[in-house]
């Protein structure tokens, strides 16, 4: 069974083959699709809420020539009767081939893992993981930089503490010769222990420094819905403000990057600029994501 649980399940060999893998499905794309999981059913179940990874699951279903069920408000699902994720997991998978799931509290994909008979693919759990999108942060990463053949720094910045994409995007890339980490957040919302090397640095401020020397600045916004007191997010909210004037010090073949949703730490103005890589970074979700689906199918 190919579960996608956790970043840290894959190997380096593994990771190199899943980028050329979404290098292929970008070519299909390009084409058009393909028919491939022409008889196969995702089903999404998604307990919070999300725009890009549920929409880019689906469409990258569709694109597979498969089909698609959803569930994506517990408002409307059995378990606000009652029922507990095993029940539904069973269920959902003698309905599907393959189930993409978000939930709310960490370690719930991989309870759905224990009790599916079909692949799991967790598409966020609570403050844990989200590996599909450090999957596709990797590959938007890739398709700039010669990653593993050449020096890298990466500088997360923002909510590193609840971001769950800068600890999956973070634990990939520590796969890789030669990428280097700078972790730039308010004190409360620091990088985990359990994603940190001692050694690297940590900043609770945006400087020249880091914002000359790093190759990709991973911004996140701050994580208000899982903050323990609330008063944090007005102390933290304007921590770290991406304006023209501070992207202008990248370089211009660095790249910003965002896993989005946005609120305001990126202002808009950024987006004509040649760092901006957040929206390509989003469109990236579909071919990662039918690469993803292929490889758990064994298509
Ligand atoms: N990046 C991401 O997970 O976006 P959504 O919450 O819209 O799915």
């Amino acid at each position: 069974m190919n579960h996608i649980l956790s970043a840290g399940q894959f190997t380096l060999t593994e990771l190199k083959g899943f980028l050329s893998r979404a290098a292929e499905m970008e070519e299909i794309l390009e084409k058009g699709g393909s028919r491939m999981a022409e008889d196969k059913i995702l089903a999404t179940l998604f307990y919070e809420p999300s725009t890009r990874t549920r929409l880019s699951f689906e469409t990258a279903m569709y694109r597979l020539g498969g089909h698609v069920i959803s569930e994506t408000d517990v408002m409307f699902s059995s378990q606000t009767k009652g029922e507990v994720l095993a029940d539904t997991i069973r269920m959902v998978g003698s309905y599907s081939d393959i189930i993409a799931i978000r939930s709310k509290e960490k370690g719930n994909a991989a309870l759905a893992a224990q009790y599916s008979t079909v692949p799991v693919l967790n598409g966020g759990d609570g403050a844990g993981e989200h590996p599909t999108q450090g999957l596709l942060d990797l590959y938007t990463i890739a398709k700039h930089f010669r990653l593993g053949e050449e020096p890298i720094h990466v500088a997360f910045v923002g909510d590193l503490k609840y971001g769950r994409t800068v600890h999956s995007c973070c634990t990939l890339l520590r796969n890789f010769e030669g990428v280097t980490f700078s972790f730039v957040a308010p004190e409360s919302l620091q990088i985990p222990d359990s994603y940190y090397r001692q050694g690297e640095a940590k900043y609770h401020q945006l400087n020249d420094d880091i914002l000359t020397k790093a190759n990709v600045v991973y911004d996140t916004r701050i994580q208000k819905e899982r903050l323990e007191n609330p008063e944090i997010y007005e102390q933290v909210k304007n921590a770290f403000i991406f304006t023209p004037e501070v992207v202008s010090k990248m370089d211009e073949e660095s790249i910003l990057m965002h896993p989005l949703p946005r609120v305001n730490e990126i202002t808009l103005d950024v987006d004509k600029m040649p760092q901006a890589t957040y929206f390509e970074q989003a469109a990236n979700g579909v071919p990662t994501r039918m690469a993803l689906i292929a490889e758990c199918l064994g298509l």
